[in-house]
Formats: structure tokens, sequence, C-alpha cells
């Protein structure tokens, strides 16, 4: 099975998606995504989690991310479904999903896991940055439902520690204090970060967030 790890270039590929055939790679642009799979169409728990994302739509383009979802359901199975997310959801599914029957997608990022399911792909999920490097992962079950905040929280840690050098400690949302990392000296954080920052141990300093 294979293996996707932090850090590697997330896999391109072609596929069928219910906004037409998509590439990858040409789809994302420069910007970040997400690529989330589902069990099955026509579940509870899948129903309400893509009516979640699309409600969160604001949420995704003010961090200039997009979302595609992926299951082995086919085409027809997924437009179909859409209406009832849309219906039960009070959401519009305003982003693809890809219709992977030949499990192409699913086989090259590992979202099947056999011990779970022979045929079915997990609740998978994959932050990419504009780099096309892999920054987040994550295997839900299928009897557990994903915590978007969560996803969205963590999104807005992986872009802070892009742009600036920092950490964020835990239960962090944005405009909370941010961790120093060890490996920048004091001298150095004194010129980084004018806010100042507090010593707490010499490996644990916190300091204002820099881009606010
Ligand atoms: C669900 O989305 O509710 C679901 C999907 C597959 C297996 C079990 C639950």
């Amino acid at each position: 099975m294979t293996t996707i790890q932090l850090g590697d270039t997330a896999p391109d590929f072609t596929a069928s998606t219910t906004e037409g055939d998509i590439n990858f790679y040409n789809w994302l642009g420069d910007g970040w995504g997400i690529l989330f799979s589902h069990p099955a169409d026509f579940t509870p728990v899948c129903t309400t989690e893509l009516g979640r994302v699309a409600a969160l739509k604001p949420e995704w383009d003010k961090r200039n991310t997009k979302v595609i979802a992926t299951s082995v359901d086919p085409m027809e199975s997924h437009q179909q479904w859409v209406a009832d997310i849309g219906e039960t959801q009070g959401t519009e599914v305003d982003y693809p999903l890809i219709a992977d029957a030949d499990k192409k997608v699913a086989d090259l990022y590992g979202m099947i896991h056999p011990n779970s399911s022979d045929t079915t792909t997990v609740r998978s999920v994959f932050i990419v940055g504009p780099d096309k490097k892999v920054k987040l992962t994550l295997s839900y079950p299928a009897s557990t439902g994903r915590n978007f905040d969560e996803i969205l929280r963590a999104l807005d840690s992986l872009q802070l520690s892009a742009s600036h050098k920092v950490a964020t400690p835990a239960d962090w949302t944005d405009g909370d204090d941010v961790i120093i990392p060890v490996a920048i000296s004091n001298e150095q954080a004194d010129a980084m970060f004018p806010k100042g920052y507090v010593e707490h141990k010499p490996y644990l300093r916190t300091t204002p967030q820099p881009n606010r």
C-alpha cells in the first residue's frame, strides 16, 4: 500500500469529477489544496461532512485553498447524491467530487486501508502546499466524521509557519501567541520578533503572532 508522508510530493493525477475532467496540479494552480476522501455516497456521516465543507467555502477562499473530495463511487452516483446534500445540509456542493471508480486516486494516496475496508476509502485528508508538497495528513475511520474547524485551524498554522519562523502551541487558534523554535537563538529572536517574547524556559519562548 502506498504511504504518503509529510514532505512528500503530492502525486499528480487526472480524474473525472462532477466539475469535469481535472488535472490535479493544474486545478491547484499556485494555491493550497485539500484532497479528502469519504467511504461512500448516500451515507449519513459523509453527507454531513460534504455539506460542512461546502458551507465553509468563504473560509477556504480566505485561505487561498481549494477543496476536492473523492470516493470510489461512479459519477452518476455523485451527481445524484449532491442534490441530497443540498437538500439536507442546506448548502450547494460547489467543489469537485472525483469519481474514482477505478481507485486510481485512492491507490496513489493510500486511501484504502485493507484492515478497515478492502473496497472503500477511509476518511483521509491531505493538505498540499503551493509547492505541491504534502503538509498534513489525517486518517479517520468511517464511523467518525471529521472536525473541519480543526482542519481550518491546522491550515492556519501551516500557512503561518510557511511565512514566519514560528510554531504553534496546543489548541492554538489564529491570533493567539506563537512559539519561537529552539533553532532560533535569543539574539536572533530579538531581531526577528520586535513585539518581544516571554522566555518561560530556554526552550519555550512565546511571542505575539507576528502577522497580527
Ligand atoms: C457514513 O458516512 O455514515 C458511513 C460510510 C461508510 C460506512 C459507515 C458509515
